[in-house]
Order: structure tokens, then C-alpha cells, then sequence
């Protein structure tokens, strides 16, 4: 019999605090007309100051469980995608774990950028595949807000924070259909943190930045290929796809992959103009909501694609 793993969960979390483009017109020299145009985001979600990933994380966890009919004890793996952990460790994955009020299971971070939740979801389901776990948890929880720059208008304007989460659970029949994963370290220089610990100081710039243009052309170019091969893989056309969920850093970037795959947009969906750029959490966040408002149904071929800084890339298509 052939093991699969089948998203029957999912849930979300997005803090309280609101920050419009006009918010940031009182910050940074730039207008609501500017990021609109250039990036279809009208705002995003910020994390309080008591907020950490693991708690935006805890969160999206419950929603997710509650949505699965599961409870924390039913959870036998955690992958948490984030970028912006609490602390260098113990992971955010164990932090999340602690606060679930679960021991024993293995937890992990994984560190893919804003592909973290499409290589977190494909590594949980290559690991279900053994047979050795029945309910994973896979998280993407992001506060980008800690990395940015607020006096860089280029930057400072696209990102948000916020968590998405699925539970996984083993079954005979998919489920995953086939995942694909790619990264290419010669592009770390366009979109980077540059920063780090060294003997207990900050060495390095601890904050975001990146070449837009250069990361704009990247992103278009490797979301249409890693679409179509995953496809291939398992023996499925373009035409096949019912709801493509890509990562959601620019709806001109959305746009364009949609049109290289010959999907309408009435076929793909958008959450960037009221999330921004979440990193590993603007997947699951997506999904989340077009799973809740009926969008995505039983039967359907959903394609999730991440894409960013390293350069990583991959997709994960589901059948739900
Ligand atoms: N407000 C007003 N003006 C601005 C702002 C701002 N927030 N930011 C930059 N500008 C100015 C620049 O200074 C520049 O001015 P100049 O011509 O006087 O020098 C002008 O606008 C044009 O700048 P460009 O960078 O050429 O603008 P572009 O049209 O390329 O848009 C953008 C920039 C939105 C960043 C675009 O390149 C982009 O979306 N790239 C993709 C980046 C992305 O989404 N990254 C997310 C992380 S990666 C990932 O998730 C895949």
C-alpha cells in the first residue's frame, strides 16, 4: 500500500495592529500610490511588542488542530518555517512545542526564507512517507517587522508579520501529490540579512536588504519552471491546477506567473494586498483563507509555491 500525507487542518494567525501605506507615509518618504502600484500591498499586520514567532505560531497551531479535530497530543512531528525565531535556540519549533504543552515528539526550524513553509510541508510529507509519523504539524511563522529597516523606504514597505499552520496525517490516498525543491546560494547577495552573533556581539547589519529588481526577475523565472516540473511529476497538466497558491511578495510577480502558466487570475489566490510579504508564513496564510471562505474544495489540485531570499525555490501540489 502507498503512504501518503493529506492536509486535513489548517489555521492562521495575524496580530492585532494594522499598518497602512498611509501609516508609512508618516514614516518614510513614499505614498500609498507608489507601493499600490508597484506592489498591489494597501497593508500589513504587526506584531505587538510581547509577540515572538512562537507565539504567532501557537496561534495559527490551535486554529489549525481545531480545523484537523486533533488536539496536541495527536501531534507526532513540528516543523516550524521561519526566518525571524524567537532566539538562536532552542528552535522555535521546541518553544512552539513547549507552548502546545506536548513533549517527546522531534521539532524542528527550517530555515528556506520565504520558501520555508514549501520546504517544511515537502520535507514533513517525505518523513510521513516512512510510515514512522500519523500527525505533523508544519507552521510558517514570521516578524519580519524585527528585521527591516524602518528608515529604507525600499524595503521597509513590502513585509509583514503573521503565521499560517496545516496539520498533516497519514493516508492511503492523496494528499501530496509531488514536491520539488531548488536553491542556488550564488544569488544570497540579493536579498539578504547580512548579520549575525560572534562573540556575544552583532557582527555584521542585522537587517533586511535586497536588489528589488534583480529578485523581481529571479522570482518570475523559477515560480513558472518549478510549477510546470512539478506538474510533470505527477503526471498532471497546467490545466489541471485548480487554485494556485504562490508566495505573495508582489502581485505583479503573481500576475506574471500566472500568465506564463496560462492560468486566469480568477484561478490564483491573492492575500499580499492585505498581508504584504510574510516570508514562510504568506503561504499558509493564503491557504488558510481560501480553504475557510469555500474556495478550495475536496477533489481540487492545489499548487503552493515559495520562492526567496538564498535564492531557494520549490512547490508542493495537493489534492485536497
Ligand atoms: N516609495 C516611493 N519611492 C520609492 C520607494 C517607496 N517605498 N521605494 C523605492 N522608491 C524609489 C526608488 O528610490 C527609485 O527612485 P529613483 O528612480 O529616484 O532612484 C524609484 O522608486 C524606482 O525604484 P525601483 O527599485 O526601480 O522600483 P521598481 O519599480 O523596480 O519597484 C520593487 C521596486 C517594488 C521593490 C520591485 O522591484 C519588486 O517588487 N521587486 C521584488 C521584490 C520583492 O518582492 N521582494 C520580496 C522578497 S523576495 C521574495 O519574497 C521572493
Amino acid at each position: 500500500m502507498t503512504l501518503y500525507s493529506r492536509i486535513i487542518g489548517t489555521g492562521s494567525y495575524l496580530p492585532e495592529k494594522v499598518l497602512t501605506n498611509r501609516d508609512l507615509e508618516k514614516l518614510v518618504d513614499t505614498s500609498d500610490e507608489w507601493i499600490y502600484s508597484r506592489t498591489g500591498i494597501r497593508q500589513r499586520h504587526v506584531a505587538a511588542d510581547h509577540e515572538n514567532a512562537s507565539d504567532l505560531a501557537l496561534n495559527a497551531s490551535r486554529r489549525a488542530l481545531d480545523a484537523a479535530g486533533l488536539t496536541p497530543q495527536d501531534i507526532d512531528l513540528i516543523i516550524v518555517a521561519t526566518t525571524t525565531a524567537d532566539m538562536i535556540f532552542p528552535s522555535t519549533a521546541c518553544l512552539l512545542q513547549a507552548k502546545l504543552g506536548i513533549r517527546n515528539c522531534p521539532a524542528f526550524d527550517m530555515q528556506a526564507v520565504c520558501s520555508g513553509f514549501v520546504y517544511a510541508l515537502a520535507t514533513a510529507d517525505q518523513l510521513m512517507k516512512s510510515g514512522q509519523y500519523r500527525n505533523a504539524l508544519v507552521v510558517g511563522a514570521e516578524v519580519y517587522s524585527r528585521i527591516l529597516d524602518w528608515t529604507d523606504r525600499s524595503t521597509c514597505v513590502l513585509f509583514g508579520d503573521g503565521a499560517g499552520a496545516v496539520v498533516l496525517t497519514t493516508s492511503d490516498h492523496p494528499g501530496i501529490l509531488a514536491s520539488r525543491l531548488h536553491a542556488d546560494g550564488s544569488y544570497a547577495h540579493i536579498l539578504s540579512v547580512p548579520g549575525g552573533v560572534s562573540r556575544g556581539e552583532i557582527s555584521g547589519r542585522p537587517l533586511l536588504q535586497m536588489e528589488g529588481n534583480a529578485v523581481y526577475k529571479f522570482a518570475v523565472k523559477v515560480l513558472s519552471e518549478v510549477a510546470e516540473e512539478t506538474l510533470r511529476a505527477a503526471g498532471l497538466a497546467k490545466s489541471d491546477v485548480d487554485w494556485l497558491i504562490p508566495h505573495q511578495a508582489n502581485v505583479r510577480i503573481i500576475q506574471s506567473t500566472a500568465k506564463k502558466l496560462g492560468l486566469g487570475m480568477d484561478r490564483v489566490v491573492v492575500t499580499v494586498q492585505r498581508h504584504a510579504n510574510t516570508s514562510a508564513a504568506s503561504v499558509p496564510l493564503a491557504l488558510d483563507e481560501a480553504v475557510r471562505d469555500g474556495r478550495v474544495r475536496a477533489g481540487q489540485n492545489v499548487l503552493l509555491e515559495g520562492v526567496g531570499g538564498g535564492f531557494t525555490w520549490g512547490a508542493v501540489l495537493v489534492r485536497w
